[in-house]
């Protein structure tokens, strides 16, 4: 049976659904309530400030409500005198009464790390099937944000057709590098990724400030021999070396890194952050790391220089290990988009014969992911229906 007590001051609240019991505080609940004088029914958002809830607000009464269809809590509120409705459905989703500390370098349930046995099952998608069908589509995002990328196949051999690849989900993010960049051999490259040089696995422009979080990389030529691309995840690296070294990774969460970039006319590009970023409660939240753009780094304390440097090498050593690596070949008209906060890229040299030319451009995560909610909702509706039809 189901249950609600509340504590002797009215500040907590003890819900007992199936068995699992989950306290709330009456602040909490007052603040999230869903009436339509505290959030617009029209957008959701929050019609009131904290302010306008008295500080002394606790709840004289709590009721739970079974024959009612959703099941829901009836709490009121004092000293404003007012009930209010609770789903116990959104009750439970929002529950907060969690005694797990789970410590530092965790990763969204929803993400699942990678090394090469991922080769042979490649997260993918067809990119006119993407286009015309929203269940692909939400696929294909769904496949980014587990993985951190997705390659996405068999589109149009046509100049700048990888902004199509973004209008799928977001917005295209220009730079200095202007909207779209190309990546081919240049005569006088300003940058080494212009160049047929292999290129050791990296994150793109850490010495941005947001960084972009999404990288799409199209390909439109590819005759020259070479050339591969090679993706590691970034967050499997990260805790490989937690696993080896938990002081070492704790060094590269704590002291920020720097990262410049000067290489072309009036741009002078600077960053201060962490290799490896946790958020205040412990979780991965991205990984920057690139040998080119790393500035002098001089905010680490002298006495932990020699261990930081040593963590930062075995980072590279296990980013550069086979054993985490993915490579396959793009042919025209195709592309992948990574989470460039979380997945690195590499590239293997390619020679001067035959052609090698590939357009990039930047993105965000948030886009996608928004995106990717709103898909979810619509998914989760349908089946809602086709269950109760
Ligand atoms: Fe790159």
């Amino acid at each position: 049976m189901n249950t609600v007590t509340i504590a002797p001051k009215g500040n907590v609240i003890s819900l007992t659904v199936d068995g699992n019991t989950s306290r709330f505080h009456a602040m909490w609940l007052r603040d999230n309530a869903l009436d339509k004088d505290t959030r617009s029914p029209d957008n959701g958002q929050r019609l009131i400030a904290l302010q306008d809830i008295p500080a002394s607000t606790y709840i004289s009464q709590a009721q739970l409500h079974p024959q009612q269809h959703p099941h829901t809590l009836t709490a009121t509120f004092m000293p404003e005198n007012k009930s209010l409705d609770y789903p116990l459905v959104w009750l439970l989703e929002h529950a907060y009464d969690t005694s797990c500390d789970p410590g530092k370098g965790w990763h969204k349930p929803c993400q699942t790390l990678w090394d090469n046995r991922l080769m042979g099952k490649l997260p993918e998608g067809d990119f006119h099937r993407v286009s015309t069908s929203t269940q692909a589509l939400h696929t294909w995002l769904a496949h980014i944000a587990r993985f951190g990328f997705a390659k996405l196949n068999n589109g149009p051999v046509k100049p700048l057709a990888l902004t199509q690849v973004v209008d799928l989900f977001g917005h295209l993010r220009e730079t200095n590098y202007g909207k779209v960049f190309e990546v081919k051999v240049e005569e006088k490259p300003t940058n080494l990724a212009f160049t047929g040089l292999a290129l050791q696995a990296h994150t793109d422009n850490p010495y941005r400030d947001p960084v972009p979080t999404i990288q799409v990389l199209y390909c439109l030529e590819s005759s020259a021999p070479g050339g591969d691309n090679v993706l590691v995840d970034g967050f499997m690296a990260a805790a490989q070396l937690q696993k080896e070294d938990p002081h070492g990774f704790d060094l590269l969460t704590r002291y920020c890194a720097r990262f410049e970039y000067a290489g072309e006319e009036g741009v002078c590009l600077q960053a201060k952050r962490p290799m490896i970023e946790l958020a205040p409660d412990g979780q991965l939240q991205g990984i920057r790391f690139n040998n080119r753009s790393a500035a002098p780094f001089s905010d680490i304390p002298f006495e932990h220089m020699a261990h930081y440097y040593v963590a930062y090498r075995r980072l590279g050593e296990i980013i550069n290990d086979p054993a985490l690596e993915i490579g396959f070949r793009l042919k025209p008209g195709d592309c992948f988009v990574i989470d460039n906060t979380r997945v690195l890229h590499a590239r293997k040299a390619f020679s001067g014969s035959g052609t090698r030319w590939l357009q990039g451009c930047y993105a965000d995560m948030d886009g996608l992911l928004s995106r990717l909610a709103v898909l979810d909702k619509a998914h989760k509706k349908t089946s809602q229906n086709i269950t109760e039809d």
